[in-house]
């Protein structure tokens, strides 16, 4: 049926008759003579259906958008003033001889090259949707990075394992999909948001070295990057530490990123803390593309009598920084007060400024409805602090630090967009030195800032536990242009520490043996140090393929409701298979949304 492919016919093929099989992107009728433009996985190429064949030309006629043909003819080279240099197969065209329709299509629910689909129209009509271009050099994109992957990792030696999707809860932070059990009446499978625990037991089983391409599942509330279901590169070591792991896993994505796009990744890989992101980035994963840092003005205002600096500037929970605009004193006040509502809703009560219109000449140079409340000394000091040069503009943000990071750190990002200062190029780095713990205050307990699996730097049980918010944790971030590409850690191989973290996180003897009795239980038959990381495949993808949203790299994926347009899932179940899984409805199922 089929000798080559649409998108593949070149000029090589000159006066030879080809089979080819594929879509009818367009077709037009030229007064006599029918052209066909005809697509397939590599490609378009364009059909002269010419009356003269006539049976070919009768079907032609009716043929329209999206039908299924497979025709033969001859290739030849288009003539003069016909060529189009924008089409890779443009200097030539195919002189139909036979043609069959394959099947029949209905009027497309979108034309596809149509810019402006509501999402839930695509994703309803999914399979169309992946016909086009752009879903077509996205999911196309994704297997040769998964091919890249696969081809460095198993020559650095890890074995692909799988491990179970009905498995017990895995605390990764988010919600579990639970799936009932019919043999186990009232139990529940969790599908794993990670196979962390599994990973590190196949590392106490002496696999050495693991890695998985593995669906993950997390009930959690959704985003442009992140899906109820989605892809991990889940890898595990053994016997190797934060140095060794970040610098296997950096050398494989210079790799992959060289394979894919051509693109060199810097070796080594920048480096910075958590403390240090924090402080210059108001965020753990900054976009190091974006040259705007905030600065820490808190003790050059404390002792002003604006309050709105000084309280939080004495305050030991609090910050005052300074975000200093290049050229931004010609922002308008209209968007400057653009900002400070973008910064509400990240809880920041106002966002103050100083224009600095002539940094020479003192308080008079500057323009800005704080200067009134400061002193001299703390203005020259804020201007010393940030470098701010005539026409430059400072916004400030006094707060929790929590709620200035926030808010400057998002507010930056923001800046970067809107006044074009985002630098083109790929800005991986690693953060490192993360806290252990942090402290939950609606709770009112210590939480886990990766996972309780993490070993902390301290080597004694006894310390970690007497001063959990001192610890810093063996983990680190793969960070890229400003979007968590992964995160993994040392882990923790001896089961004191373990006890000594779920501890601390108040999960007691009688709850961690019933969650974690397994691991706990491991942890006895001789663990080795081991260590690993996870990426989020999905990620990867997006930001190789200059997608807005993960859902751009998935062929298949669920909307911001965790719903599916396509299939209609999640959907209501009938009584009778309810009463095998054991279960009764406390309310009637509601109509699903369309
Ligand atoms: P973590 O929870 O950081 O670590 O997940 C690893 C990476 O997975 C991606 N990711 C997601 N992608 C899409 N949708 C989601 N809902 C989503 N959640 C996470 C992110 C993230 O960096 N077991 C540990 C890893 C380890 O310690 O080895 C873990 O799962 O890119
Ligand atoms: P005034 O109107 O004289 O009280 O000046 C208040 C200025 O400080 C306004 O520009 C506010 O937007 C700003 N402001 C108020 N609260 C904060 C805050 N928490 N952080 C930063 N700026 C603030």
């Amino acid at each position: 049926m089929r000798t080559h492919y649409c998108g593949q016919i070149s000029e090589d093929l000159l006066g030879e008759t080809v089979s080819i099989c594929g879509w009818v992107h367009r077709r037009r009728d030229h007064g006599g003579v029918i052209f066909i433009d005809l697509r397939d996985r590599y490609g378009l190429v364009q059909v002269v259906v010419d009356p003269d064949t006539q049976s070919a030309f009768a079907l032609a006629e009716r043929v329209r958008s999206e039908y299924v043909l497979n025709m033969s003819g001859r290739v030849r080279e288009r003539p003069e003033g016909t060529i189009n240099p924008d089409m890779a197969t443009g200097r030539i065209e195919v002189l139909c001889q036979e043609l069959t329709v394959l099947n029949e299509a209905a009027t497309p629910p979108f034309q596809l090259d149509e810019a402006e689909v509501n999402e839930e129209t695509r994703l309803h009509h999914r399979y169309v949707d992946l016909r086009r271009d752009a879903m077509q050099h996205n999911i196309m994109l994704r297997a040769r990075l998964t091919q890249a992957i696969r081809r460095y990792l198993d020559g650095a030696g890890f074995l692909d394992i799988e491990t179970p999707m009905l498995t017990k809860a895995t605390p990764e932070g988010a919600r579990d999909y639970l799936v009932p059990s019919r043999t186990h009446a009232g139990s529940f499978f969790a599908l794993p948001q990670s196979p962390q625990i599994f990973k590190q037991l196949l590392m106490m089983s002496g696999f050495d070295r693991y890695y998985q391409i593995v669906r993950c599942f997390r009930d959690e509330d959704l985003r442009a990057d992140r899906q109820p279901e989605f892809t991990q590169l889940d890898v595990e070591t053994s016997f190797m530490d934060e140095a060794g792991i970040t610098g296997l896993m950096e050398a494989m994505a210079r790799q992959v990123f060289k394979e894919v796009l051509g693109v060199e990744l810097p070796d080594p890989f920048p480096r910075m803390t958590y403390a240090q992101a924090m402080d210059r980035y108001g965020i753990d994963r900054p976009d190091l593309r974006i040259p705007l840092e905030l600065v820490e003005v808190a003790d050059r205002v404390a002792d002003c009598d604006f309050k709105v600096f000084a309280d939080p500037a004495k305050d030991p929970g609090g910050r005052v920084a300074a975000l200093r605009v290049p050229g931004g004193g010609a922002l308008p006040r209209s968007q400057i007060d653009g900002y400070t509502e973008f910064v509400g809703r990240y809880g920041a009560k106002g966002l103050a400024y100083i224009k600095v219109n002539e940094a020479g000449t003192g308080r008079n140079g500057l323009q800005s409805p704080i200067v009134k409340h400061l002193s001299d000394e703390a203005l020259a000091g804020i201007l010393q602090r940030t470098g701010a040069a005539d026409g430059d503009l400072i916004f400030f943000g006094a707060a929790p630090a929590r709620v200035v990071n926030d808010s400057l750190g998002a507010l930056r990002v923001q800046l970067g967009q809107d006044l074009a200062m985002v630098e083109a190029g790929w800005r991986p780095l690693w953060v490192v030195d993360f806290p252990m713990f942090e402290w939950d205050g609606r709770e009112q307990r210590w939480q886990s800032l990766h996972h309780p699996f993490t070993a902390p730097c301290v080597d004694d049980p006894a310390q970690l536990e007497a001063a959990p918010g001192a610890a810093l944790s063996r983990a680190y971030d793969m960070v890229m242009n400003g979007t968590e590409l992964g995160g993994g850690s040392v882990r923790i191989h001896r089961q004191d520490m373990q006890r000594a973290v779920f501890n601390v996180l108040g999960i007691g003897p009688q709850e961690a043996s019933e969650k974690f009795d397994f691991l706990l239980r491991a942890l006895r038959y001789g663990a080795p140090p081991h260590g690993g990381i996870a990426f989020g495949l999905d990620r990867w993808a997006m930001l190789m393929a200059g997608a807005g949203s993960i859902r751009e790299v998935i062929a298949f994926p669920k909307t911001q409701t965790a719903h599916c347009p396509l299939t209609g899932a999640p959907s209501p179940t009938d009584v009778r298979q309810l009463r095998e899984l054991h279960i009764r409805l406390r309310e009637q199922p509601q109509a699903s949304e369309s």
